[in-house]
């Protein structure tokens, strides 16, 4: 009888020790459970074999009675050991199938950027404040007087067919240059002054790769007691070299505004080619910037200054062409068209300094 119960013991034992194995833990919980009914149920082996005592001599009862109840015991003592070890086991597992993965590089926040145009803006303003003019800002929507009259401009002058524009009222238009913006500055800021209109101007154009009836503009104007057509054409090479190389050369040719006197157009030479001539340059080897001249007299009286005391010079350029040639863009609507996969790579750092009218971007 002994014996029987150590081989059932140690049967137990071992068979236990292999239950749940490579299973789920749900299962090996139910395999216990079976494995309880088998060795210690009420109809389980222990019960069948502890039948066999009464068959015992009355003396040996008593030991093997104690020695079943041990081996239950022990029995039990493991089954509880094993239902520990098994869920431990499963709470293991759980922890290693929920952990959160920390070395899973996290998504790139979509992180937005300038746009050309500003980058562009940018960089002009920042040469000119160099210089030391300062940026002001000026309505879209204007007089018929800031746009042409008080810049020489009348209602029937020929030069109006230059700058063909929308209609508010007979009065009121979109501003088709920045150089309104002239006068408003002369009737608000006592020279000497020095400042630069960035703005958005509209023409009624005809739309292709270098015209659109919305663009920006960056006009300039600078009025002091000594002002000259050098200091005009200084201050605008300097610009040119800040912005496309310090080996940059420019050109001065007459050309005519009614709002200066005398007028001119001012070229650099070709940056891709350096002069010798290429398709960017329409092998002239000279690429047209912009247009400029000395304040008309005029234009200073009907601010009322006196204009033999004062002279200034004035300038003006397209913001989306210095941009293009910036960029090597070859079509103007590029800015307009907001396609994601060209403006994509803009992406650049932000310059922290001066940006649109020395306002910082929110
Ligand atoms: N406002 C002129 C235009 O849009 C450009 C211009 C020419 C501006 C000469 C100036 C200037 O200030 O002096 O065509």
């Amino acid at each position: 009888m002994l014996e029987e119960l150590a081989t059932l013991e140690r049967q137990g034992l071992e068979e236990l020790r292999h239950v749940g194995d490579s299973m789920d833990p749900a299962r090996a919980l139910e395999s216990l459970e079976s494995w309880r009914l088998r060795f210690v149920g009420k109809q389980g082996l222990l019960t069948s074999l502890l039948r066999g005592l009464g068959k015992l001599p009355v003396g040996e009862r008593p030991v093997a009675g104690q020695a079943a109840n041990q081996v239950k015991g022990r029995l039990e003592a493991a089954l509880s050991q094993r239902q520990r070890d098994l869920s431990t086991l499963a709470m293991e597992q759980a922890l290693v199938a929920d952990t959160v993965d920390i070395t899973l590089p996290g998504r790139e926040p979509v992180l937005g950027h300038q746009h050309p145009l500003t980058l562009a803006l940018d960089d002009m303003l920042k040469a000119f404040s160099t210089l030391g003019f300062r940026a002001v800002e000026g309505p879209e929507v204007e007089w018929d007087y800031y746009n042409f009259e008080a810049l020489n401009i009348p209602a029937d002058h020929p030069a109006r067919d230059m700058w063909d524009t929308f209609w508010i009222t007979d009065e009121m238009l979109l501003r088709t240059h920045t150089s309104p913006m002239q006068v408003r500055t002369l009737e608000t800021t006592p020279p000497p002054l020095r400042v630069v209109i960035p703005g958005r101007c509209h023409r009624y154009e005809a739309v292709d790769a270098t015209h659109e009836s919305t663009f920006f503009q960056l006009e300039g104007l600078m009025v002091d007691e000594q002002c000259t057509l050098a200091d005009l054409k200084g201050t605008l090479t300097e610009f040119v070299r800040q912005l496309f190389g310090n080996e940059r050369r420019t050109r001065f040719r007459c050309d005519y505004f009614p709002f200066v006197e005398p007028g001119a157009e001012m070229s650099m030479d070709c940056f891709a080619c350096g002069g010798s001539g290429c398709r960017l340059c329409k092998q002239t080897g000279w690429i047209e910037i912009l247009g400029a001249g000395m304040v008309h007299p005029g234009v200073l009286r009907r601010v009322g200054l006196d204009a033999e005391r004062y002279r200034g010079f004035a300038f003006g350029m397209g913001i989306d062409r210095v941009a293009m040639l910036k960029y090597n863009l070859n079509d103007l609507r590029h800015f307009y068209q907001n396609d994601v996969r060209l403006l994509r790579q803009f992406t650049f750092p932000v310059p922290a300094a001066e940006t649109w009218s020395g306002r910082k971007p929110a």
